[in-house]
Formats: C-alpha cells, structure tokens, sequence
C-alpha cells in the first residue's frame, strides 16, 4: 500500500523530495537515484542545487540513471533529456556518475544500448530510489498504456497525447520525436523505493485512476499499487479527485 502525502502546495511537494533525497544520502552516500525529467521535478532539482551551493547536502558519492530519452536526439539539443539534467542538475551540483539511456544508439544497436543500460544499472547495485512522475496518460518514464509489467529498458512509440503535452517545449508537434527509449516497468518495479511526485490539477483524473482503479497496465501509473514501497507526494490540486 503506497504512502500518500498531500502537502500544502508544489513547493512543499519539492522540499519534502528533497528532504527525502537529503535523508537517504545520509544513510547511504553512494546511493543509487532514477531520477525524472519534466516540470515537475525542477522543483525538487532547483532544492539539491541549493542545499549543494549551502554545502548542507552531500551529492559527491551518489550515482544516477535517468529514466528516459528521446531517440534519436543529440545529447547536446536542448530539448534532450540529457540536456535537461545538464542544466537543472549536473551543470551544478557533483556527482559520482550519471547516465541516460542512449538517445544516439544507431537503431540496429538500440536492444544493445539498452541491454547496456539494464547492466549499468545492476552493476551500480540496483536503484534505491526511484523518483517519479506521472504523465496524463498514466504513463512512467515512457512507459505508456499496454506497457508490460516486467519489461526492461527498451525503444517505444511515444503517445500522442505525450507528445502533444510535450510541443510547447519543442516549437511545435512535428518537431517532437516519435520514439524514446524508457526503463522498463519492470526497471521501475525492481528499485527499492520509489517517490513519486504529482502536481497540478490536470493530473487529479490519473492519480485517482491510478491510486483507486484496478492494477492494470491499460494505466502504467496503477502497477505502483503491487509495489511494496511507494510514496506519493501531491498538491491538493493533483489530489483533487481521490476520495
Ligand atoms: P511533467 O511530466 O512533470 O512534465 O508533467 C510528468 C511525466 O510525463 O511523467
């Protein structure tokens, strides 16, 4: 059963995240984060990015592994994934090691890119925490409806209502990518702790689907309910429909 936090606004939900990520650096330095690109994490990034410069978080020993990436796209466009943790996080705080899944993997090597990815990730010990969105369609990472629960790392068709959520950033719909590449479910699954954050009130219908509804893959979002250590953290906006 997921923990359910609803604090006061936005800004409470990313100083409660990054308190959550401080307590967990205490104990184990060279935790292992997945960490999430989007609006709704810049919160919580603009706070390590502070406690940092405050010298009153310890990030020197932590490896991190993205959740996703577009692909095909140039690590340096800026509207890459990797591009976006450049300049939210790594351009200002100090990291043992961070990786995304390969956004420039020629597709006849896109299965051994990811299968490389799947390694990084045991080699490094496995996920301790996993912070998280949730997209309007239900989706984790790049995992979108009908996605299996035991998949891995691997190279999906986006859904049109994530790429439509997405044409703002990109000048336009034709201009965001197709394809991405996406930790599995079972990626996601497989971390020991999983955060994760949701705002706004158009968020509000998933969250009740995925948190009240059936498990179901048809709402990537409601496979949260078979894991065994899951907090959510939302604003009142995005809790709005949960009874
Ligand atoms: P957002 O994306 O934070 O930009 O709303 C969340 C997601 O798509 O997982």
């Amino acid at each position: 059963m997921a923990t359910l936090r609803i604090a006061a606004d936005a800004d409470a939900v990313a100083e409660a995240a990054a308190d959550r990520v401080a307590a967990l650096v205490r104990a184990t330095p060279a935790a292992v984060l997945g960490l999430p690109t989007g609006d709704t994490p810049l919160g919580l990034y603009r706070r390590l990015c502070a406690r940092h410069a405050a010298g009153t978080i310890d990030l020197s020993r932590v490896r991190c592994f993205n959740l996703d990436e577009y692909h095909p796209i140039a690590a340096d466009d800026p509207q890459s994934y990797h591009a976006y943790m450049r300049r939210e996080l790594f351009d200002h705080v100090t990291v043992a090691a961070w990786r995304l899944p390969d956004g420039v993997a020629p597709l006849a090597q896109v299965d051994a890119a990811c299968s490389a990815y799947e390694d990084a990730i045991a080699a490094a010990g496995g996920i301790d925490l996993q912070i998280l969105g949730i997209g309007r369609t239900g989706h984790l990472g790049f995992n979108e409806p009908g996605a299996s629960a035991d998949s891995r790392t691997h190279r999906v068709e986006l859904h049109t209502m994530t790429r439509s959520d997405a044409a703002l950033r990109f000048g336009g719909l034709a201009a965001v990518p197709t394809h991405a590449l996406t930790m599995g479910m079972g990626t996601i699954l497989a971390a020991r702790r999983i955060l994760v954050l949701v705002t706004g009130a158009a968020k509000a219908g998933i969250v009740a689907r995925a948190l009240r509804g059936a498990i179901d893959p048809a709402v990537p979002a409601s496979l949260l309910q078979t894991h065994p250590a899951v907090e959510l953290l939302l604003d009142p906006a995005a809790a709005a429909a949960l009874s």
